[in-house]
């Protein structure tokens, strides 16, 4: 079997304390024969301070051999006076680009041992299983001009522009409708079409492609300020939402809550298939940022890190099976009680990092049998 080649960028804060959690998990799936093989490097605040830059050209390099990148988190108040360029975000963003990685997956599932850590009352989110697909490459996010000018007399003018061509909205919808299929076979799409001309064309695009390919699929849709009403009046209404990226930001932090901390989400982004091998370039990531305030205290919540590992081995190496038994290990740690400070609730255990990933790497061996 081929080798499968990993690239493993802890970044800044608690991501090289939860990045330390799944190179356990490679340890033990590479004593099944699973093959992986890893490389690691600097990103973010952390590569800044080497190289002067977010991301070296080297390991941007690695980024575009790997077979799959996993990334854990960047940036912290070290770097907030540094220049816009090389802030730390950038390294993340041009991976996004280069990379061509498109459509971002995160799903928001509440587990039901944690639907009391929810914001909202457990009625509301218990057994909440629900995607959001938001466009990665796009929008104002990369849109040109991108400026902060000086007009004179103290007065300064910003500019970020929101960009949409027709293709990129329908390489985004027909990734949600083909998840959809696997699912609720539900799509709701958000966009802003009652003020924005990219919104304009996002829902006539999504229409277009539903009509044309996916008449099977049911689709709604909403405007994102509504969309982000509804995700906390009723969140179990949704299957799938496909949205653009700076939405997208927004809507996935809102439903992330609801799954009872931030700590718990993962997300694949994933390129275009390979025109020859089929292959999608991919990165993996938890939707939590670096946490600066939490960092090298080991208090950490490894599991949204740990659940995207899940999902790089359901989305790049079709290890479905092994995937499931990540997850189904996630919800035995939960199901007994134990807790990060995040997530912890009177009656449940205090955990550190080291200690949920070792339990979680417990019950995996033990559900593996
Ligand atoms: C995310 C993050 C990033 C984003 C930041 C770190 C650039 O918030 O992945 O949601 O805005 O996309
Ligand atoms: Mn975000």
């Amino acid at each position: 079997m081929a080798a499968r080649k990993l690239l493993l960028l802890p970044g800044d804060g608690i991501g090289p304390e939860v990045m330390a959690e799944v190179k356990k998990l490679v340890v033990w799936f590479n004593a099944r024969g699973a093959g992986f093989e890893c490389e690691e490097d600097l990103v973010g605040g952390a590569a800044h301070d080497h190289h002067g830059k977010a991301i070296s050209e080297a390991a941007m390099k690695k980024a575009h051999e790997a077979d799959a990148v996993i990334f854990a988190a960047v940036g912290g108040p070290k770097w907030d006076n540094v220049h816009y360029d090389v802030r730390p975000e950038a390294g993340l963003l041009r991976l996004r680009k280069d990379l061509g990685l498109f459509a971002n997956l995160r799903p928001a599932i509440c587990y039901p041992a944690l639907a009391d850590a929810s914001s909202l009352k457990r009625e509301l989110v218990d057994g909440l299983d629900i995607l959001i697909v938001r466009e990665l490459t796009g929008g104002v996010y990369f849109g040109e001009p991108k400026s902060i000018s000086d007009l004179g007399d103290g007065q300064k003018r910003a500019i970020d522009t929101q960009i949409y061509d027709t293709f990129e909205i329908e390489r985004i919808a027909r990734v949600a409708f083909d998840l959809a299929r696997t699912r609720g076979k539900r799509v709701t799409s958000m966009e802003k079409r009652n003020v924005m001309k990219t919104g304009v064309l996002w829902h006539e695009v999504v229409n277009h492609v539903h009509r044309r390919e996916y008449a099977d699929v049911a689709l709604a849709h909403m405007l994102a300020d509504a969309g982000g009403m509804q995700l906390v009046r009723e969140p179990k209404q949704f299957d799938v939402i496909v949205t653009d990226n700076l939405f997208g930001d927004l809507l996935s932090d809102v439903a992330a809550m609801l799954t009872g901390s931030l700590g718990m989400l993962p997300s694949a982004s994933l390129g275009a298939p390979d025109a020859r091998t089929g292959k999608r370039k991919a990165l993996y990531e938890p939707v939590h940022g670096s946490a600066p305030d939490i960092a090298g205290k080991g208090v950490a919540n490894p599991i949204a890190m740990i659940a995207s590992f899940a999902m790089m081995l359901r989305y790049s190496f079709a290890m479905v099976e092994d995937a499931t038994l990540v997850e189904q290990a996630i919800a035995a740690v939960l199901d007994k009680g134990l807790r990060s400070a995040d997530i912890w609730t009177t009656g449940t255990q205090k955990i550190g990092t080291i200690e949920m990933g070792n339990a979680i790497l417990a019950e995996l061996a033990r559900l593996a049998g």
